[in-house]
């Protein structure tokens, strides 16, 4: 059956150039001081903000708006007491067998191994699952561009977090299949990318990095 389409005006804020101009300055200046944290203070945060970064998430554009996304939320101590240690056992694999000479090397700039506090020390855990297709009464269904769509949600979740003042870190212990198993996930959903959230510890240290500059990555024509 044809689906009917329905458009609604669009009620887009125009605003002047100026105020445009300073609003992206804000922003980007905001955003240039967010950095992965891989040392987090106990502290829990106010579920409010994690409620409305992960509604921010949720607006994210997807292929045909199928919104292919689940974002769990992790608290109970006991239960990221296990996604530590199961996490923690592929990452010493990864490191000490899966992990390229190259990789390694392209590593150790960031101080990390296979131990993750972080995971148990985080007042919060989000766990992103990509779902690859959906069940409608049994009939798998398609959904489109997930990894695109999901990674676009995934930067909007990370920057509502960082305006809010919340720290995160993009954590990928793969294969992450155990995320299934512990969070009770089915099938068609794969776990993409495990943030732990909270504020930094007082002592917390970043890696000295830096960013390509603007006429490094963009082309214009
Ligand atoms: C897809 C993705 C996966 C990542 N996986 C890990 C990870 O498993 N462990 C880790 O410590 N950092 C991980 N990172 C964080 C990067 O190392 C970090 O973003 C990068 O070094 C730049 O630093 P910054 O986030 O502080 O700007 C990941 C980042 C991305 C985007």
């Amino acid at each position: 059956m044809k689906k009917t389409n329905i458009f609604i005006p669009y009620e887009f804020n125009r605003c002047p150039e100026d105020e445009m101009c300073e609003r992206s300055r804000k922003f980007y200046k905001t955003m240039k001081t967010r950095r992965s944290v891989r040392a987090f203070s106990t502290e829990p945060v106010p579920d409010e903000v994690i409620e409305n970064a992960i509604r921010t998430a949720g607006t994210a554009p997807s292929g045909a708006n199928k919104q292919p996304w689940v974002f769990c939320v992790i608290k109970d101590p006991a239960l990221k007491r296990k996604i530590r240690a199961a996490a923690e056992k592929e990452e010493r694999l990864n490191y000490e067998r899966r992990f390229t000479e190259e990789w390694l090397d392209d590593l150790e700039q960031f101080g990390t191994n296979f131990v993750k506090e972080y995971i148990e020390h985080a007042p919060v855990l989000i766990v992103i699952f990509k779902e690859n297709y959906r069940l409608d009464n049994g009939e798998k269904k398609k959904n489109y561009y997930v990894n695109e769509s999901v990674g676009i949600a995934t930067g909007f979740l990370i920057a509502a977090l960082h305006c809010a003042g919340i720290a995160t870190l993009t954590h990928t212990p793969n294969p992450m299949k155990f995320l299934n198993t512990l969070l009770d996930r089915p099938a068609n959903e794969v776990p993409v990318v495990l943030i732990p959230a909270g504020y930094p510890s007082d002592d917390c240290k970043v890696p000295d990095i830096s960013r390509k500059s603007l006429d490094t990555i963009m082309k214009i024509y």
